[in-house]
């Protein structure tokens, strides 16, 4: 197996890493079933880096309908020990408009019916991981020093509620979202976060804000192409701070 410096999952509007050369794509199966798609391996800035889009190449699986056990396995698998989590979120409290890229520290989970522990198969194992600090404290502060390395404006902290979509939110219960104290709404956090707990693996998020979640905005409707615009402006950056957290 070789070594992997760090796993890279895609959400909406990121289905591959620019600038990863020499790249080879692996199927990999587990003993959750089939990822989401083909694990890419490539080198970048010198360093092995894998990278799988979490809805699929073509965008076809919906959240609630990805396998995140199978997905965090098969990088497990393959040599990864450190996942950095792209998720495309929606904004909800002023630091968080259209554009801004956040590594969040907290997490509410909303989302429900989806398998959310390596335990579910009879006979393995109950977990009970500790779960305080959802992103693993030490590779968050790596993420936001290569951000400050690479001069990419970064967001320290955030709370990530997990929806469970494919809808997106009313108005009412983003409200509910900002009373309990989220700044950010995305539907693929969870169960990812805690299943990459399980299994050992370093984890940290980095949302990248494609609108102001309902009723925070302009009260205009959020389009997907207003949603995959303002994620391509704001991942220019990312793959030199992908390369320099690879390196770190
Ligand atoms: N809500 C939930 N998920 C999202 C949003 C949103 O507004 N924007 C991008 N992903």
């Amino acid at each position: 197996m070789e070594h992997i410096s760090l796993a890279v999952i895609g959400g909406t509007g990121v289905y591959k890493l620019a600038q990863l050369d020499d790249v080879s794509s692996h199927q990999v199966d587990t003993r959750y079933g089939t990822p989401s798609g083909p694990i890419r391996v490539g080198t970048l800035l010198g360093r092995r880096v894998a990278f799988l889009a979490r809805h699929g190449e073509g965008h076809s699986l919906p959240p609630h309908k990805i396998n995140y056990r199978a997905n965090l396995a098969a990088l497990q698998q393959i040599g990864a020990t450190r996942v950095l989590a792209l998720n495309t979120v929606g904004g909800i409290t002023e630091h968080f408009g259209p554009r801004v890229l956040a590594c969040p520290d907290q997490l509410i989970d909303y989302t429900w019916g989806r398998i959310s522990t390596l335990s579910e198969e009879p006979g393995s194992e109950v977990l009970h991981v500790d779960f305080g600090h959802p992103y693993t404290p030490l590779l968050r502060a790596k993420v936001l020093a290569a951000a400050r390395v690479t001069g990419v404006r970064l967001h320290d902290g955030g709370c990530y509620g997990a929806t469970q979509g494919p809808r997106l939110e009313t108005n009412a219960e983003i409200a509910r979202m900002r009373r309990d104290g989220c700044d950010l709404v995305g539907m693929t956090g969870m169960p990812e976060a805690s299943l990459a707990r399980e299994l050992g693996l370093d984890y940290a998020c980095l949302a990248i804000v494609a609108n102001w979640a309902a009723g925070c905005g302009d009260g205009d409707e959020i389009t997907m192409a207003e949603v995959l615009a303002n994620v391509d402006a704001a991942s220019a950056g990312l793959p030199e701070l992908v390369g320099e957290l690879a390196r770190g």
